[in-house]
């Protein structure tokens, strides 16, 4: 019969070290936000070589969980885990077992069994990153939960003002639309007075929270408070989100002709960005959104680097600016 040995406390296995998420811009301190925007710039360079990959997290997978729609979130950190050499799985919910009435939690174990590194995972509920972070072992990125957070929107959002600014600290933004269904506001005004600029959140009067002084901002129902922004954000129309019957503007017409951006209320030089996906014609004029001044697929270029940058950063514990900037070099 073998020898049964007790394990003594010394001879444990260390603990593991903590897992690290992205879910809330709330985690994040400013030198977090640094050293991300910091990684993203090192992978820009990499986007005009001939061979786009780089090697840095070959053998890693990367999981993509959408249980709602998505163009740009989707496409961007399925492309940024390639352009990194990870292996990516890509599931959305319609089409795979969600359909059929399985819960999130049992849909994260079944992932979970395959050992994934990150999932990153979009869903209408809030709090759904937080059950994946539980349920598994994988670090999580919130690719948008319900109204409450999308931080890498805001990421790459701070990354294309920065990009075409110069700078962040001491901007002022203007948010203007549908801001209390929306993620994209939230998080995007979290980062922004996280990094020293000022907002200014307008719309009608039913879609502005009550709560913007916990956000550090000021809000108002008058569109000509954007007159005085470096730039004008501006946000979908989230029916989606909306309780069905409520009537948050009394049209469609009537809230393009009160707070649609249109080239009349916008001044030359003055930058205008959009999240995505735009409804032309109710909350942006067409002729603003083609407008040398829009910076709106800056900003889709902005998410590949600065969605690569969090899945490296989450992956690798921190900056390796050196070995990503050699890792460039080589491609
Ligand atoms: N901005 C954004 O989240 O766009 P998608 O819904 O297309 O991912």
């Amino acid at each position: 019969m073998p020898e049964l040995r007790v394990i003594g406390e010394e001879m444990r296995p260390p603990a593991p070290p903590e897992r690290r998420h992205l879910i809330s811009i709330k985690d994040l301190a400013r030198e977090d936000v640094e050293r991300l925007l910091a990684i993203a710039r090192t992978f820009e360079s990499s986007l005009d070589r001939e061979v786009k990959k780089l090697p840095a997290l070959k053998g890693r997978l990367v999981v993509n969980l959408f249980y709602e729609s998505s163009t740009r979130t989707s496409s961007s950190f399925e492309l940024a885990a390639k352009r990194l050499s990870a292996d990516t799985m890509s599931i959305k919910s319609a089409g795979s077992s969600m359909d059929k009435g399985e819960s999130l939690k049992d849909t994260a174990l079944t992932l979970g069994a395959y050992d994934p590194d990150v999932i990153v995972i979009r869903h209408p509920q809030i709090g759904a990153p937080h059950l994946v972070a539980r349920a598994t072992r994988a670090h999580v990125v919130n690719a948008g939960d319900g109204k409450h957070q999308h931080p890498t929107q805001a990421l790459l959002d701070l990354y294309t003002i920065r990009a075409e600014l110069g700078r962040i600290e001491g901007l002022h933004v203007a948010i203007v639309g549908d801001v209390m269904h929306s993620r994209v506001a939230r998080s995007l005004t979290q980062a922004l007075t996280l990094m020293g600029a000022s907002v200014t959140l307008v719309g009608p009067p039913a879609l502005l929270p009550r709560d913007v002084e916990v956000l550090g901002c000021d809000a108002t129902t008058d569109i000509r408070a954007i007159a005085d922004a470096n730039i004008v954000y501006v946000l979908r129309m989230q029916r989606e989100r909306m309780e069905a019957g409520a009537n948050y503007v009394p049209s469609l017409r009537e809230y393009a002709a009160r707070w649609g951006i249109t080239p009349e209320r916008v001044r030359p030089g003055q930058k205008v960005m959009h999240p995505g996906p735009m409804n032309r014609g109710v909350e942006i004029d067409p002729r603003v959104a083609d407008h040398r001044d829009a910076l709106i697929e800056s900003q889709v270029r902005a998410g590949l680097v600065t969605r690569m940058a969090v899945l490296y950063d989450l992956l690798t514990s921190g900056p390796v600016p050196v070995q990503v900037a050699a890792a460039v070099e080589v491609a």
